[in-house]
């Protein structure tokens, strides 16, 4: 560290990185997607970054900076999707899919039941609740919408495609694997593609929590939201727990993650099972 250039300014593996510019970075990605980072982040962001500061030529993270906030060379992107955290598995949590199994074949609705996925990742929940809908109706073209959505665009690249290493399914049931899964060959060997019929029944989109429009989304009778809520604060957690409230058609379900749990939002939404909320009030819910 060179400590006449300033007291907190870091040479690490090359480019200098401040703590003003670590300040920035966090204000940029809390405002943009509410993600807040914690000063224990700072290698983490480090090494994501670096790998951006070298592909853009920047000499260092001051710089890199500028191009970002100027959305020069269409960095913002870049800069957003290297600091989302995307780990995520086929059947996570796998507690939930029975309930909504369950849920989904007592919807008694005019319409579709409608399903959002709203931290998609790289597919594997989506595709776990695509999987789960169709072996609960025995087709895959069911009476069920499903939307999945992240504010990742690599990861929603992914998601769409469906292409996955095969250990990422080695713990699932064989017969899961031979209905749902096509195996590579050639080029594609030790690669798995979820079958099109699954793909269908999809759609993926672009779609950042902290939006302030939500009508595009329409009501949903089930929200996924697992595993996103813990990289936000209280204050933008109950942000966007009011939005779920006001969009969730009454008996709608909610499921979060394993460390996520909503108390400070009880006048919104109540426990139904373990991680899975419903509305704690519908009337109230419904006019916020
Ligand atoms: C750890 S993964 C969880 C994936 C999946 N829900 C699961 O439980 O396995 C968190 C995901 O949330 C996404 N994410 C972070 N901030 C977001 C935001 N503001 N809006 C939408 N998605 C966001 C990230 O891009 C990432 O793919």
């Amino acid at each position: 560290m060179d400590e006449k250039l300033s007291p907190t300014a870091k040479y690490q593996r090359g480019y200098l990185f401040t703590e003003a510019d670590f300040q920035r970075i966090c204000k940029l990605i809390y405002d943009y997607a509410g993600i807040s980072l914690k000063a224990t982040k700072r290698d983490m962001v480090y090494s994501r970054l670096a790998k951006r500061v070298r592909a853009t030529k920047a000499d260092n993270f001051h710089e890199y900076l500028a191009l970002v906030e100027n959305n020069q060379l269409q960095e913002w992107e870049s800069f957003v999707n290297a600091l989302t955290t995307n780990l995520t598995s086929f059947f996570r949590e796998p507690h939930h899919f029975p309930l909504l199994a369950e849920h989904a074949l007592q919807h008694t609705g005019k319409a579709p039941l409608s399903i959002w996925c709203s931290a998609a990742s790289t597919g594997e929940e989506p595709y776990s609740i695509a999987m789960t809908i169709a072996d609960a109706f025995g087709s895959f073209t069911p009476p069920v919408t499903i939307v999945a959505s992240d504010v990742d665009t690599n990861v929603l690249a992914k998601a769409e495609e469906g292409i996955y290493p095969h250990e990422r399914i080695e713990k699932l049931a064989p017969d899961i694997v031979k209905r749902f899964f096509l195996k590579g060959t050639g080029k594609q060997v030790g690669m798995v593609k979820v079958r099109p019929e699954l793909q269908k029944m999809i759609s993926f989109r672009h779609f950042n929590l902290l939006d302030e429009d939500w009508s595009t989304l329409g009501a949903s009778d089930v929200i996924f939201c697992r595993n996103v809520m813990i990289y936000f604060d209280k204050k933008t957690q109950l942000k966007i727990l009011e939005k779920f409230a006001h969009m969730l058609r009454p008996a709608g379900l909610l499921f979060a993650g394993h460390s996520e749990s909503f108390h400070h939002a009880t006048h919104l939404f109540k426990i139904r099972g373990k991680t899975v909320y419903e509305l704690a009030n519908l009337y109230d819910a419904r006019h916020l």
